[in-house]
């Protein structure tokens, strides 16, 4: 097996995460006998201060080329005065769009070993196995029209087309297909006509899944339901606002930002990010949790190149490594032995096998 990954590793914590996350996958790919061919390319705000643009189109032609992309995080308060075009952040808007990734998976699901690092009770989050599925290349995000007018109003547009949401709606399903059979449809339905809508075409599709039980929930009682009784759910399918807010609140769920992956896929191709932000706060302090990064890399390896054995064997060795007490600062309960960025790499890259 061959494989070209294109690696952008970003600001702020990105490069240090990504840096151990391509140690996990050279040490799969040594396992495995794949010939990865990788390239690095600035983005977001390590980019602008080299070429005044967040992704330079030759890059996502780069990457348009590879066979999965891994991201580190954008943006830090150094970009925050930059002109709203060429944010750090429009440069993952230009990849999800130019690489037609819609479908955006996030899982949350607790370790064991971290039960007591979340905000919540252990009896509340210890069952707790989500996945959200968010749209993520359309809606409000990416609508038009859009702008602000002669500083008197500011305006973005929420549409979503058919073809949209039959294709997410089919993710959430077959991905439920695999899970415990249940997909929670969020919408703002009693007031959006796009929610309405996006109701009425996720009934249809449910129609060819009739193993799946479907309910429709508000975003607001979602957003209380997943702190009430997170262990209701399985799939939570939403639109790409509505899951931009929901998967940050069901992360921490599981206690820490840190720990936790996303792919965000398309019918052909696959981007792979930590959940997490840039933290420009701790960049370059080695106390950053590279977890989510690797775990990025196990889905990688499940979605892009349909090799489950070696996510499986990412995901075991993050287990083990966890079991064994290392702890990062943002997943230390006392408990364990504190460890910085490299460390908690190089422990998870001893445990692949
Ligand atoms: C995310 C982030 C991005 C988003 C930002 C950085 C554009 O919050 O991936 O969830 O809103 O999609
Ligand atoms: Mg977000």
């Amino acid at each position: 097996m061959k494989k070209k990954i294109v690696v952008f590793p970003g600001d702020g914590i990105g490069p240090e995460v990504v840096e151990q996350a391509k140690k996990v996958l050279a040490r799969v790919a040594e396992k495995g006998k794949i010939k990865l061919e990788m390239q690095e390319f600035p983005i977001g705000g390590a980019s602008i201060d080299i070429y005044g643009v967040p992704l330079k189109e030759e890059y996502l032609k780069e990457a348009k080329k590879a066979d999965a992309v891994l991201l580190g995080a954008v943006g830090g308060p150094k970009w925050d005065v930059v002109e709203s075009s060429i944010r750090p952040e429009k440069a993952l808007l230009a990849l999800r769009e130019g690489l037609k990734t819609y479908a955006n998976l996030r899982p949350a699901k607790p370790y064991i070993a971290l039960l007591k690092a979340s905000t919540l009770k252990p009896e509340v989050i210890e069952n707790v196995d989500i996945l959200v599925v968010r749209e993520l290349t359309g809606g409000i995000y990416f609508g038009k029209p859009r702008g602000i007018k002669e500083n008197k109003k500011g305006y973005n547009t929420l549409v979503y087309s058919r073809k949209e949401i039959e294709r997410i709606a089919k993710r959430a399903f077959e991905a439920a297909m695999l899970r415990k059979n249940h997909v929670t449809s969020v919408d703002k339905a009693n007031i959006l006509e796009t929610s309405m809508f996006w109701r009425q075409i996720v009934k249809e599709v449910a129609v060819a899944y009739p193993e799946v039980r479907l309910d429709h929930l508000y975003v607001d009682n979602c957003a209380m339901q997943i702190i009430r009784n997170p262990a209701q759910f399985d799939v939570i399918l939403t639109d790409n606002m509505f899951g931009d807010i929901l998967s940050d609140e069901a992360s921490m769920l599981t206690g820490s930002l840190g720990m936790l992956p996303s792919a965000s896929v398309g019918d052909k191709k696959g981007l792979y990010e930590p959940i997490h932000g840039s933290a420009p706060d701790i960049a370059g302090k080695g106390i950053a949790n590279p977890i989510a990064t690797i775990a990025s890399v196990a889905m990688m390896f499940r979605y892009s190149f349909n090799r489950m054995e070696f996510s499986d064997m990412i995901e075991n060795a993050i287990q083990k490594v966890l079991d064994a007490g290392f702890r990062t600062k943002d997943i230390d309960d006392g408990t364990g032995r504190l460890v910085s960025t490299q460390e908690m790499g190089e422990e998870i890259v001893k445990r692949i096998e």
